[in-house]
């Protein structure tokens, strides 16, 4: 059985992009929020009245997994110091699970078209970097293969942000990294500063209006490309990102909810496809890919 309802969610992606009303219109960040929280909640209410038991029994199964709560990772009453912890032992749980190898495959689609067609190194903002290690890990390969990239991640989490240049320093990294609010990306950003924005495991701590406006915001500050990779919305990660990161993280309880949270929360790909159309109808290119046997990608070319 599969948790998302994929031949229901593409006949809807495509009425929807038929509709003379697609995609809304929107002037401001706050109405472009309003629009992608409106489409994707249309979706997820027409899904219950799919036909037949079976998708029905499915779609009001996937409604009751989702959740609204917040991670420990992203609540103020833990302390910075907790918090860097917590991103510290995803760390290891990523890199245990090749994480990183495979991230920046799914990277290089876009570095590759920038360095093509600019014949210079291309500028890779990461959001929501949590202890930086993937933007490292880039650095580190950037350098072994001669990949020409200038790299700077970025969180909302000053400690994490310092916790990463130290590591950064002390590798003789490259690499920088600045305290950034995803959510508010223009103030931040000169415009033109940057090719690349992406976002690592990190959009299920993000509802679609927030997702929608980044994805706009990157594209107003100048980047070509937005690649956003997370968790694969699936009966597997719900049954086995918990029990993994209870191994690898030795029962560490906080990390337990945050990946069970995590692993309800994870957006389906129709979802994915959504929002951005909503935010960047547009784009040369969308394009969300699975990626066995637990990532979905959606990498949009402006
Ligand atoms: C699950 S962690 C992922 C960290 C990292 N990308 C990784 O894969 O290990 C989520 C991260 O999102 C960050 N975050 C949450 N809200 C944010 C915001 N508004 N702007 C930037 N970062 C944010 C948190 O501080 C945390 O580091």
């Amino acid at each position: 059985m599969r948790l998302q309802l994929h031949p229901f969610d593409r006949r809807w992606l495509a009425e929807r992009r038929a509709a003379a009303d697609f995609p809304p219109r929107w002037e401001t960040m706050a109405g472009l929020g309003e629009a992608a929280e409106a489409e994707v909640d249309a979706l997820r209410r027409a899904r219950l009245g799919a036909a037949g038991r079976a998708q029905q029994a499915r779609a009001r199964f996937d409604a009751a997994v989702r959740t609204d709560t917040v991670e420990w990772m992203d609540r103020d009453a833990l302390s910075p110091a907790e918090r860097t912890e917590m991103v510290r032992r995803l760390h290891h749980f990523n890199r245990a699970v090749l994480s990183y190898h495979r991230h920046i495959h799914m990277l290089r689609p876009a570095i590759d078209a920038v360095h093509a067609r600019a014949r210079r190194p291309a500028r890779l903002l990461e959001l929501a970097s949590g202890a930086g290690a993937l933007t490292l890990a880039l650095d580190r390969l950037a350098r072994r293969r001669g990949l020409p990239v200038e790299l700077t991640g970025s969180d909302i989490v000053q400690s994490h942000v310092d916790a990463a240049n130290r590591r950064a320093a002390a590798g003789g990294h490259r690499a920088r990294f600045r305290r950034l609010d995803a959510m508010d990306l223009l103030p931040a950003l000169t415009p033109g500063e940057v090719d690349v924005v992406y976002i690592v495991q990190a959009a299920h701590h993000f509802g679609p209006g927030a997702l929608a406006r980044m994805i706009a915001q990157a594209r107003l500050a100048g980047a070509r490309h937005f690649v956003l990779i997370d968790g694969r919305r699936s009966l597997r990660t719900l049954a086995l990102l918990v029990p993994l990161v209870a191994v690898l993280s030795r029962g560490h309880r906080k990390l337990m909810h945050d990946a069970w949270i995590t692993a309800r929360k994870f957006y389906a790909d129709a979802e994915l496809e959504l929002i951005a159309r909503v935010a960047a109808g547009d784009a040369r290119q969308i394009e969300v890919r699975a990626h066995e046997p637990a990532f979905v990608s959606l990498s949009i070319r402006f």
